[in-house]
């Protein structure tokens, strides 16, 4: 296929997996994680994570895709490896199956931007989220969220996805260091940088087996490994790149952002005298609205706040949606446009369930991040470290002069401790959702 896009820019490229990166998961889902699994001790163990177990495996993800040239389920026959395409294929069901319910909570960021103008949420906060979360509304703000996704992805990579992205990631650094700046001047914001940053090791000791496996989870469903997305947009970028600098700044710029986004959560939250533990997926839709009536320019701060999230958010789901349009570009000539339509879609009405009833959105998250994503990243972990093994450290080594001994220490840091990592967490996800005791 002679005619196929690359990025027009390197940066372009990496400030697409950025904004890939950097969405729900790091505003709404990594500070509820943290206040769940014990504020600083959490943050901790998924720093280790995203360095011992996350880098290597978005290299894996980039190895597979720049060498295909193709996207992610024909990447398998690429490599001479058309058995290993149900792989690719795991990880494009998975991303759809995400993209269902991401959607759903992208619908009630649009919302909650528009009850801060309005004030909506500031009275009763509970009350407010719990009848906006799931009906109606939320079924046509879950429709409107589809299709600022669809109008981006149906312009391609480089008028569509590089060119929003562009725009997108430094405006959501812009805007949340100047909330974390704002919520600095707070008084009383001090108790929330304690919880957060300060680490309490005993009682890590104490829960390691769940602290362990939801901070490596994290550091997965935040890198954007697993459904391919990785893949696929490596897919479109040239031998010259070194992969190692491309993805050391991905995964540093990503953990940056979502630490920014805890310095604005935790001292908003202990404003209002803590309450850190509100777990959930309603956590942030409620802790912060119930913060923000208490603090100067309540309205305006919270405006901003979910400006970010919504950006984030669709950055996000824009690379959830490429992974399927295209494979069916590159796999069967569809058009692009139509496609893209044709998709949005049908993940409209997947995400159905989840709009009428948070219930099921909880359900297909817990299916999603903890079941089929850690099983599609085991998978191209074994592929990448033992199928693939040279022709792996041979393609990583291209356009990265200097960094042969990388190369092996990345391989065998496959091989082990990524392998083992990801096994586990697979292992103990299977015991959680069967029910069976550990
Ligand atoms: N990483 C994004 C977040 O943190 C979500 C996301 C986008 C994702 N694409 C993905 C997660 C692919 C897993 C796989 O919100």
């Amino acid at each position: 296929m002679t005619d196929r896009e690359t990025w027009a820019t390197r940066i372009g490229f990496i400030l697409a997996s950025i904004g890939s990166a950097v969405g729900l998961g790091n505003i709404w889902r990594f500070p509820y994680q943290t206040a769940e699994f014990g504020g600083a001790a959490f943050l901790l163990v998924y720093l280790l994570a995203v360095v011992v177990i996350g880098l290597p495996a978005i290299l894996a993800e980039f190895v597979v895709g720049r060498r295909a040239d193709i996207s992610a389920i024909s990447a398998f026959d690429a490599l001479d490896h058309p058995g290993w395409r149900a792989v690719g294929a795991l990880g494009v069901f998975g991303g759809f199956w995400t993209l269902s319910y991401y959607s759903v909570v992208g619908g009630w960021v649009f919302r909650y931007i528009g009850a801060s103008v309005t004030g909506g949420y500031l009275e009763a906060p509970g009350e407010y989220f719990g009848a906006v979360s799931a009906g109606p509304e939320a079924l046509a703000l879950h429709a409107a969220f589809m299709l600022v996704t669809v109008g981006i992805v149906a312009f391609g990579i480089r008028g569509g996805i590089e060119k929003a992205t562009k725009v997108m990631v430094p405006s959501i650094v812009i805007l949340l260091v100047g909330l974390a700046v704002y919520a600095f001047t707070l008084p009383g914001s001090g108790a929330g940088y304690q919880y957060f940053l300060s680490p309490d090791f005993g009682a890590l000791m104490e829960n390691y087996q769940t602290v362990v496996p939801a901070a490596v989870g994290q550091a997965l469903f935040s890198l954007s490994l697993g459904f391919a997305v990785m893949i696929t947009y490596a897919s479109y970028i040239d031998d010259d790149e070194n992969l190692f600098v491309d993805g050391g700044a991905i995964a540093l710029t990503n953990t940056l952002i979502g630490i920014t986004a805890g310095l604005v959560v935790f001292p908003l939250l202990a404003v209002q005298g803590g309450g850190y533990g509100e777990a959930g997926p309603g956590a942030i839709f409620v802790s912060i609205p119930t913060a923000l009536s208490d603090v100067p320019f309540g309205s305006a701060v919270g405006f901003v706040f979910f400006l970010i999230v919504a950006v984030a958010a669709l950055s996000s789901a824009i690379s959830l949606l490429e992974v399927v349009v295209s494979h069916l570009v590159d796999t069967y000539g569809f058009e692009r446009r139509r496609t893209t339509v044709l998709l949005g879609g049908i993940v409209f009405a997947l995400g159905i369930p989840s709009a009428l009833d948070t219930a099921w959105l909880t359900w297909f998250d817990a299916i999603g991040v903890n079941l089929l994503l850690p099983t599609a990243v085991l998978l191209v972990v074994v592929f990448v470290g033992w199928v693939l093994a040279d022709d792996a450290v041979e393609e990583i080594r291209k356009g990265a002069d200097g960094f042969e001994t990388v190369g092996t220490v990345w391989l065998w840091s496959i091989r082990s401790i990524v392998f083992l990592a990801v096994l586990g967490t697979v292992a103990l996800s299977l015991f959680e959702l069967t029910g069976a005791p550990l």
